[in-house]
């Protein structure tokens, strides 16, 4: 097999954030080095701690978790504990972690990473607002053309938004942020609402992680269940929409998506319409694409991907 591509998880998590980390620490092609904690579902203090948590469960203590930026670049931070509940991480009651929190910040983790690898060589993912990956795009610009590929959670186009009607919440959020990001020239991928709410978990898929009667699948089975709820109440739709795991799906089985490779814009300024992706999706302008805007996933097989390596904890 070739060797592992190296990624770092930039993460809020959340109980979907924590099926991505699962999913990535249970896949050998992938070497996650290092995952970095920011505020967004819950505060930063809970965040950094719920990475650590999934990590102990996974019995992987030897992942170095680091938190970072506790606010977004600009504005005051919005949270979700009316969908991840108020830990951010609500279902089965987990241990709190042992593992340490590393002592250096976020941002100068991936900054020195990235100047450490060999050009090209590390994939960054994304699964909360952008205001680390951003600050370290500032502070050390000659990181930026270092960065392998982007792959991230945000945003949506043809779905709409789920925090404002026309933002997704990791966007809107650190819309700052994000600009600075899909303006940055590092090869994106972006799983939008578009895909994520075809990502819904069904009864038998969940019953079938509790079935597997692990801790692991237990606490997946609880996770799913409890923001199941929030998804259900708002969209009448069955099942959780499994956003941040699609990140991880795509690295290890890309054919999983598609989509097309179109400009996208960050709004910063609409009164409406703060933080939306706008993408150029029928190409009406001559913009330059800078994003692979993702609009499909096939459901069944990214459900027998995360059944096979859940399984294997
Ligand atoms: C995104 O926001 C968070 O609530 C989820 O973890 C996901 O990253 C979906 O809009
Ligand atoms: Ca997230």
């Amino acid at each position: 097999m070739a060797s592992a591509r190296k990624i770092i998880i930039d993460t809020d998590p959340g109980q979907d954030d924590a099926v991505a980390i699962l999913l990535a620490l249970a896949s050998p092609e992938l070497e996650v080095l290092g995952i970095t904690a920011v505020a967004g579902n819950v505060p930063l203090a809970l965040t950094q701690k719920n990475a650590r948590v999934v990590c102990e469960l996974a019995g992987r203590t030897d992942i170095r978790v680091f938190a970072g930026c506790d606010r977004p670049l600009k504005r005051k931070l919005v949270t979700a504990e009316h969908v991840h509940g108020k830990t951010g991480l609500d279902g089965v009651a987990l241990p709190d972690p042992t593992m340490p929190l590393e002592d250096a910040h976020a941002v100068d983790f991936l900054i020195e990473t990235l100047r450490r690898e060999p050009p090209g060589s590390v994939t960054l993912c994304p699964l909360g607002p952008l205001t680390n990956i951003a600050t370290a795009f500032e502070k050390a610009p000659d990181i930026v053309g270092r960065v392998a590929e982007i792959v991230l959670m945000g945003g949506g186009y043809f779905e709409g938004g789920n925090i404002t009607p026309a933002a997704e919440f990791n966007i809107y959020v650190d819309p700052d942020a994000a600009d600075i990001v899909f303006r940055a020239g590092v090869p994106l991928v972006v799983m939008p609402l578009d895909v994520t709410h075809k990502a819904l978990t069904s009864r038998d898929w969940v019953e079938g992680m509790r079935s597997l009667g692990t801790e692991v699948g237990r606490a997946v089975a609880s996770w799913t269940d409890f923001f199941e709820r929030f998804d259900t109440a708002k969209y009448g739709s069955q099942g959780a929409p499994l956003h941040d795991p699609c990140v991880i799906a795509y690295l290890i089985e890309p054919d999983l998506f598609t989509g097309r490779h179109v400009h996208v814009a960050i709004e910063l300024e609409g009164t409406h319409t703060l933080g939306m992706t706008v993408a150029d999706w029928w190409r009406v302008t001559k913009n330059a694409p800078n994003a692979m805007f993702m609009g499909s996933v096939d459901r069944d097989r990214f459900f027998a991907l995360l059944t096979e390596r859940i399984g294997r904890f």
